[in-house]
């Protein structure tokens, strides 16, 4: 490398850094600063990157057709997606299924981790490598293992991670398992999000430890949620909001309204609603949150072109076992109200009226006032504020 490619490299690592800083509103921690500037991130970049065009569709950017916009790709603090569609011909639906997730939440969840030299961690996700090297700059690389499950990226990351004089263990995987050979580790820190906290992730974290994760429910993919494991064998932690990281494969779900949910046969009950439904499903990401986790497993799509004469615009609400669904139909602004179609064991529509007024009547909660206790079999009980209010006695 000359002399002037190191001093642009040090530059855009340096303008990455205040950026970071401004967006956390105070300055990144010296370890992790030394850390980005020792690996920079272009390095773990691929040659080709898929970056979002004016009308937010993911386009393919060569560093050999431009390698400006390349470049100030990778030192920008966005999302950097490397893979589409797991490696597949994305035809004209292109859809991240690996990324360089953005620099200022990589460096939060570092911070996050509350590491000490001597900790192990295992990281699942590798993805481009970079976070495993910072992590093997602060721990050492004989402290690091990594887990990615697509071979191509897996070995994507191995050369670049060697390139950089760094060898921490990337293990070709499902990370749902954890990785048992190396456990139990001081931290386990996911980059994909789960909806799930998987019990070997509890197993293979030592009593004291700490397993940091993106959060998604099929409602709205926003949080982190921090666990620490108890002497008793389960973890224990409360949310955090603003991330928002792709589904951890083996989790996802792949639901289509008219494929998979509505069927001929089905004769809906109709109502009619008063309730504000636009605000109720759109409304802020607190209360977003809080009816993901009140309906559990909801998913909604909205149809902003339905084809349907008289409706202007349709929120369709489904459980994601295709049992239940619920349409709401805003007719336009010249008709009142809302006419609403309910089918199935649940009823979706007043499932989500209802768990909008338990936002309002408990305070408008957010993430940082809910948690949840994963045991080592992976049980899951959410609660609000604390570990005695579980939300199924609220
Ligand atoms: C946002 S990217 C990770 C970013 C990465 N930490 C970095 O520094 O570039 C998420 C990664 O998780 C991987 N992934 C998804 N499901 C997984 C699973 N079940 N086990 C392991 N890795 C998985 C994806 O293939 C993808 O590469």
């Amino acid at each position: 490398m000359t002399d002037n490619q190191h001093q642009q490299e040090q530059a855009a690592v340096r303008g990455l850094l205040l950026a970071v800083s401004e967006e956390f509103g105070h300055p990144t921690a010296p370890e992790w600063e030394k850390a980005l500037e020792a690996v920079p991130r272009h390095r773990f970049l691929p040659e080709r990157i898929w970056l979002r065009n004016e009308d937010g569709i993911l386009t393919a950017r060569a560093i050999q057709d431009d390698p400006d916009g390349w470049f100030a790709a990778a030192y920008a603090n966005d999302p950097v997606v490397t893979q589409v569609n797991d490696g597949k011909d994305p035809g004209d639906d292109p859809w991240p299924s690996s990324s360089a997730s953005a620099p200022s939440i990589v460096v939060q969840m570092l911070e996050m981790l509350e590491l000490r030299a001597g900790m192990t961690v295992l990281e699942v996700g590798t993805g481009t490598g970079w976070n495993s090297a910072l992590l093997s700059h602060r721990l050492g690389e004989q402290n690091v293992a990594s887990i990615e499950v697509d071979p191509e990226v897996t070995a994507r990351a191995r050369t670049a991670l060697t390139a950089a004089g760094l060898t921490p263990e990337v293990v070709c995987g499902d990370g749902r398992r954890g990785w048992a050979v190396r456990a139990p580790f001081d931290r386990i820190e996911a980059t994909c999000s789960v909806t799930r906290v998987p019990g070997a992730w509890v197993e293979q974290t030592k009593p004291g430890g700490v397993i940091l994760t993106p959060w998604d429910n099929p409602w709205v993919c926003w949080g982190l949620l921090r666990l620490t494991v108890g002497e008793n064998g389960s973890a224990e932690g409360m949310f955090s909001p603003y991330s928002a990281f792709m589904l951890m494969r083996g989790q996802r779900t792949d639901l289509r309204i008219y494929r998979d949910v509505v069927h001929d046969e089905h004769v809906p009950d109709e109502s009619h609603t008063d309730l504000p439904a636009h605000e109720i499903a759109e409304e802020p990401w607190d209360a977003a949150f809080t009816i993901g986790m009140r309906l559990g497993n909801v998913w909604q799509a909205w149809d902003e072109d339905p084809d349907v004469e008289g409706v202007a615009r349709r929120l369709w609400l489904a459980t994601t076992d295709t049992k239940s669904w619920a349409a709401v139909d805003d007719c336009g602004p010249d008709t009142p109200g809302f006419t609403v179609w309910q089918h199935g064991e649940r009823r979706l529509w007043d499932e989500l009226a209802a768990a909008h007024a338990w936002w309002l009547a408990h305070g408008e909660p957010g993430p940082e006032r809910f948690g949840v206790t994963v045991s080592a079999s992976g049980d899951h009980t959410f609660w609000l504020d604390s570990p005695g209010s579980p939300l199924s006695d609220l």
